[in-house]
C-alpha cells in the first residue's frame, strides 16, 4: 500500500505512469465515456481549511470513477473535540477505501497515514501541495512537452507550492529560479536537498531571465492570515505583472494555483493572458487525481 504525502513519495516512472493514465482518463472524460474501475469505493475527505478546487475535483472524481465521497469538515467532528488522529485513522481507515487530508502541520498527515489501512493522499498541509504540482506539470507538458532541462521561476513566497515545486525539480531534472522577499524564503535544508537544481535570487527579474515557466501564489497562505500585513510590505516588487513576464521567454507560460489575488502577486493582466493556463491547471487537477485514485487503489492499470 502507498501513500501520496508529498510529491518525492513517488519517482519519476511512477509519475510518467499517473499521465499516462491522466491523458487517457482525461480523453474518456471529454469523450463522455464512462469509465467507473472504482464502483463501491469510498473517499473520505478531512478539512480542516477551507477549499474549492480540491473538494469539487476529489468529489467529482471519485464519483466519476464509479465510487463516492464523505466530508468531514475538522470542526465538525470529534477530531475537532481533541480526539487523536491516530485513533480517528484507525476507525475511517476501518470504513472507507481511500482518505483525502487538508491539514495545517504536514506531521498530522503523517500521524494519520501511520496508522491508516488504506492510502492517504495530501490535499495541501502547511509544507506541500503535491495533488497542485501533478497537475501543473501535467499542465506544462500538454502546452509545451516534457519540462526536464526547461527553467522554471518561483516568484514570491516560499511556501507549500515552492516546497513541492523543489521536489519537482529534482525528480523531474529542471532548473528552478527561486525568487523571495528576505525573510520569506525556504529553508536552508530543503535548498540543500535540492542543490544543482534550485538558483536562490533576491532579485523577481532576475529569477524570470529566460524562464520557460512563471509560477507564484498567495502571498498569504492559510494559517499565516495575521502575518498579512507585513507580508503585503514585505512582497511589494513581487507581483507577477506584464513587466516581469517580459523577462521571461517569450513564449513564457505563467501559473498560479489559485485562488489569485489580482493587483497583489499576479496583475489582473497577465492572469487574463494568453500567456497564463491558470484555468487548465485547475481542470487538470480534476483528471490527474482520478489517475492517482486508481493508482493507489488498483495498482497499474494499463487498459
Ligand atoms: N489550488 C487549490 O488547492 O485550491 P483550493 O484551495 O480551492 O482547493
Ligand atoms: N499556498 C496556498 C495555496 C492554496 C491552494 C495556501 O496554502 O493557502
Amino acid at each position: 500500500m502507498k501513500h501520496f504525502l508529498q510529491l518525492a513519495d513517488f519517482d519519476r516512472a511512477e509519475i510518467e505512469h499517473l499521465f499516462e493514465r491522466t491523458r487517457l482518463i482525461k480523453d474518456r472524460f471529454k469523450n463522455y465515456v464512462a469509465y467507473q474501475p472504482l464502483a463501491d469505493r469510498m473517499l473520505a475527505m478531512v478539512f480542516e481549511k477551507s477549499s474549492t478546487r480540491t473538494r469539487v475535483s476529489f468529489e467529482a472524481g471519485i464519483f466519476q470513477l464509479g465510487g463516492a465521497s464523505i466530508v468531514l469538515n475538522m470542526g465538525e467532528t470529534q477530531l475537532g473535540r481533541g480526539e487523536p488522529i491516530e485513533d480517528v485513522a484507525r476507525v475511517v481507515s476501518r470504513m472507507v477505501d481511500i482518505v483525502m487530508i487538508r491539514t495545517f502541520e504536514h506531521s498530522n498527515i503523517e500521524r494519520f497515514a501511520s496508522q491508516s489501512r488504506v492510502p492517504v493522499i495530501n490535499g495541501l498541509t502547511n509544507d506541500y501541495h503535491p495533488c497542485q504540482v501533478l497537475a501543473d506539470i501535467y499542465t506544462y507538458a500538454e502546452h509545451r512537452g516534457a519540462i526536464e532541462g526547461k527553467v522554471v521561476a518561483w516568484v514570491g513566497d516560499g511556501n507549500n507550492m515552492c516546497n513541492t515545486w523543489i521536489q519537482a525539480a529534482r525528480i523531474f531534472g529542471f532548473r528552478l529560479n527561486i525568487a523571495t522577499p528576505a525573510g520569506y524564503g525556504i529553508d536552508s535544508a530543503r535548498a540543500a536537498a535540492a542543490a544543482g537544481h534550485i538558483e536562490i535570487f533576491a532579485d523577481p527579474m532576475k529569477a524570470v531571465e529566460g524562464a520557460h515557466l512563471v509560477n507564484t501564489d498567495v502571498w498569504t497562505s492559510m494559517g499565516f492570515e495575521a502575518e498579512a500585513a507585513a507580508r503585503e510590505e514585505a512582497f511589494r516588487g513581487f507581483t507577477v505583472d506584464r513587466r516581469l513576464m517580459s523577462a521571461a521567454r517569450a513564449d513564457a507560460l505563467f501559473m498560479h494555483c489559485l485562488p489569485a489575488h489580482r493587483g497583489e502577486e499576479v496583475s489582473a493582466e497577465v492572469l487574463e493572458s494568453p500567456q497564463s493556463v491558470v484555468w487548465e491547471e485547475a481542470e487538470n487537477r480534476l483528471h490527474v487525481q482520478k489517475a492517482l485514485m486508481e493508482y493507489l487503489l488498483l495498482g497499474r492499470v494499463e487498459t
